[in-house]
């Protein structure tokens, strides 16, 4: 999904724009360099191994899975006869067949492998078939007879608030000062509702897992996954085995964007369960409508709310209720409303709040991760409200924003009790503002509209401020392993997962800086539970803060040890040896790094290490929805300009121009990949991603044909992305920040930009009534809505 810098000139430039980040070796600096992806090379040949590709074993048998038929039912019959029966099948199984636990919950127990007696979406797997070939698999899967005895379902978050129905998880409460006072006191409100729908990951390679039995009751799972350790920790659990026995290999995933957080569980331990049972390699492989149906996407909200503020457009107080459409179990929802809970803030100071959330039960996929993780819901609400204020009061929405602002001395605490410290806000958005030459645009804007009946043109700038760390303080940790073999090359094991987004290259940079080597001496292998224990997920956009920063700690426990090593040989105190260009200075010799290691062998010295990192002072006490749970605030903000053609409801994306903040960038190249995909990814879900079910619960966009996400056509033909020139004032790692998930909330520019060309059909004065996603259906008949209303 990531647009690729092109060029060797392009490089350049953004290596030249980067030279402010310290190297602490003096030398080559491989940290900070705009290297391309380690892997570009084979991405683009497809020389890559991606699960599918790995030369597979003789004897391998393939999966497929039956689904279930109905949104929410019992199943009062289960005739798979003709499923035995069918050519190539070697085995079906049901619930009853699972040695363990029948579950894959991350957090709670509610996540049946195979559902047992109910089912409670339509598209849950009920049955699986293993067979010699995929085809065979998948034929026979369509065998089942079921018979089912219907039971009421519901499908929106509406519905589920309105039933007062949540998953297993409670509700969630922030409360900040006091709302009612603050409401009261407010002389005007923005009192209304908004929604926006679900979104699927769509990464391109799907959900995928291979379990090869391994002597004495042993699995070797290779799988695409985001978390190899609750994949090996709930395999076990299915097969009633200990983690030990159970080993979790992924070398890259084509994707994940979140959807292979939790999700990928239940490939992994149906493809273990089956091959256990009959002793052989198999392969569970989903096509892309199945993986449609079974997994779970970005949660759909509904909001209810209340905002009060003053003539200026100053926010006074918020209550805001959402309701979360959770699905049919608890997977990550509780997590993802917390996150939601911690950024309606977005970029701006709110001085009181009551906010609450509902994790609503629908008889659909369970949702689950997806880019930002909550976060995006939460601001897009705010950046909504904050363009209504604007239209209501005649004034500029970025002045607006600018007036609610987080300040750096007061109007700097976040409602849940974060100070919000190295805010760059303000700064970012008055070069952002220059750069992109936004008022001499929002005047030309507005002069297009005027002579043009037809085609309106809009414009939107909105800021982020995303919070980084994972709000459970434990997950915040990580570990490495770095080996250096006698001929000086490097090889690292860390537990993060290279799923496109530039994790190993920025870790192999941060080794090779360390040990002032040049990326093509370091190795990166795959993501093993053999190798590095324990792991959090690659998630929360924390990969290269934790794992890095894990990796720099080992590279930097071997760098002392060759240091003290070559001091004690060659003279002169170990603290003033150097490590650059693949050499080593000491007592004014320099000698190949090779050479040193090789002496130090000799020595006896250990040539491998551990490394270990935790997080620093970050809280959360969930009973109180309070806490300082972020290490520090990645900013950035967005200007878009649409046009849209008010007969037909097309738009078009003219022109992005995008500043954010990676701190001080460890691979520009690569972060101003992710801010372009991120933005990109967002506008999708704002625009034509849209997800639909029939009344009966069949989701019936499964697929690209009916599903549609953003092309290279979508993107603008002008896109001017840059990074925000400032470093990170926390300890980060080489004072960088993370840039994975922040950028999808530029996407919510696009949003807002649609609705301020369709607001110019009236007087610009009256808010359309507009959610997401802005289909040209929706933009249509928001459109007519607003003619209507000026007509009136
Ligand atoms: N970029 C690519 N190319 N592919 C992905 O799957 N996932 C995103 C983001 N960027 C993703 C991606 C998500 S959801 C997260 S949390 C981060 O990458 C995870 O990686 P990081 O923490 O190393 O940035
Ligand atoms: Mo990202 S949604 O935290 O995997």
């Amino acid at each position: 999904m990531d647009i690729q810098v092109n060029g060797p000139a392009e490089l350049e430039r953004l290596a030249v724009s980067n030279d402010h980040i310290p190297h602490p070796v003096v030398g080559e600096p491989a940290a900070g360099a705009a290297s391309p992806h380690e892997s570009a090379s084979l991405h683009v040949s497809g020389e890559a191994l991606y699960t599918d590709d790995i030369p597979e074993l003789r004897g391998t048998l393939y999966a497929a899975l039956g689904l279930s038929q109905r949104a929410h039912a019992r199943i009062t019959e289960m005739d798979l006869e003709a499923v035995r029966q069918a050519p190539g099948v070697i085995d079906v199984l049901v619930a009853g067949d699972i040695p363990g636990e029948n579950n894959c919950g991350p957090v709670l127990h509610d996540d049946p492998l195979l559902a047992d007696g109910r089912v409670q979406y339509l598209g849950q797997p009920v049955f699986m078939v293993v067979a010699e070939s995929v085809d065979a698999a998948r034929r026979a899967a369509r065998l089942g007879v079921l018979q089912y005895d219907s039971l009421p379902h519901r499908l929106t978050p509406q519905e589920a608030r309105a039933a007062n129905a949540r998953t297993t998880l409670g509700d969630l409460r922030l409360q900040q000062g006091d709302v009612q006072a603050a409401l009261d006191a407010a002389p005007h409100h923005a009192r209304g509702t908004f929604q926006c729908g679900d979104q699927e990951q769509f990464y391109l390679e799907g959900q995928i897992s291979y379990a090869i039995p391994q002597e004495k009751d042993g699995m070797l799972v290779l799988c695409s996954t985001q978390h190899p350790s609750e994949m090996q920790a709930v395999v076990g659990h299915a097969l009633g085995w200990q983690a030990h026995q159970v080993r979790v290999e992924c070398r890259r995933i084509g994707g994940g964007f979140g959807g292979k957080e939790s999700q990928s569980a239940l490939f992994a331990c149906l493809a273990s369960v089956a091959a256990h049972r009959l002793g052989r390699p198999v392969k569970l492989r989903v096509d892309r409508d199945d993986d449609f149906m079974i997994t779970g996407k970005r949660h759909g909200f509904w909001y209810e709310f209340d905002y009060g503020f003053d003539d200026d457009g100053r926010i006074l107080g918020v209550r805001l209720d959402m309701t979360l459409r959770s699905g049919f179990s608890a997977d990550l929802s509780e997590a993802v409303a917390s996150r939601a809970l911690c950024h309606f803030d977005n970029a701006y100071y709110i001085p009181a709040a009551d906010i609450h959330t509902l994790c609503g039960k629908t008889h659909t996929q369970s949702n689950t991760a997806f880019r930002g993780f909550g976060g995006p819901q939460g601001a897009l609400v705010t950046e909504v409200v904050i363009e209504r204020i604007a239209r209501f009061l005649g004034k500029d929405a970025l002045d607006v924003r600018r007036l609610n602002f987080y300040g750096t001395d007061t109007r700097n605490v976040t409602p849940y009790g974060q100070v919000v410290e190295g805010n760059l806000i303000g700064p970012l958005v008055d070069e952002l503002e220059r750069s992109s030459d936004y008022r001499e645009r929002r005047r030309a804007v507005a002069e297009f509209n005027a002579c043009n009946p037809i085609l309106k043109k809009g414009l939107a700038l909105t800021p982020v401020k995303f919070g980084i760390s994972f709000n459970v303080p434990a997950f915040n940790q990580a570990g490495a392993l770095v080996h250096i073999y006698r001929d000086g090359s490097v090889l690292v094991n860390h537990g993060g997962t290279e799923m496109g987004q530039g994790l190993n290259t920025k870790v192999a940079q941060i080794v090779a800086n360390t040990l002032g080597l040049d990326l093509d001496c370091v190795r990166i292998t795959a993501t093993d539970t053999y190798k590095v224990v324990n792991t959090s997920a690659t998630a929360a956009s924390t990969g290269t803060d934790l794992n890095g920063k894990a990796a720099e700690d080992a590279a930097l426990t071997l760098r002392a040890r060759l240091a003290g090593f070559a001091a004690r040989q060659y003279g002169g105190q170990p603290e003033d040896v150097v490590f650059a260009w693949r050499q080593v200075s000491v007592q004014g010799r320099t000698i190949p790094f090779a050479q040193l290691v090789d002496e130090a062998y000799w020595d006896r010295v250990q040539l491998w290490s551990d490394g270990f990192y935790a997080t620093p002072g970050i809280h959360w006490d969930k009973a109180t929805s309070h806490g300082s749970p972020f290490y520090y605030f990645a900013f950035g903000a967005a200007v878009s300009e649409v046009v849209v053609d008010t007969l037909t409801g097309e738009w078009k994306l003219l022109r992005a121009d995008i500043l954010h903040d990676a701190g001080a960038s460890i691979n520009p190249a690569i972060d101003i990949g992710q801010i372009e995909g991120g933005y990109i990814q967002g506008m999708g879900w704002l625009t034509t991603e849209e997800l639909v079910w029939r009344a009966d619960g069949r989701l019936m966009t499964h697929a690209p044909s009916t599903y549609k996400i953003p092309a290279i056509s979508d993107c603008p033909r002008d896109f001017r992305v840059r990074l925000y020139t400032a470093r990170n004032h926390k300890d980060s790692v080489h004072h960088s920040k993370a840039v994975g998930e922040p950028p999808l909330l530029h996407g919510i520019s696009v949003f807002n930009a649609i609705t301020d060309a369709v607001a110019a059909v009236g007087d610009g004065r009256q808010s359309p009534d507009l959610c997401a996603p802005a289909t040209p259906e929706a933009i249509l008949r928001a459109i007519e809505g607003v003619r209507q209303h000026g007509a009136a």
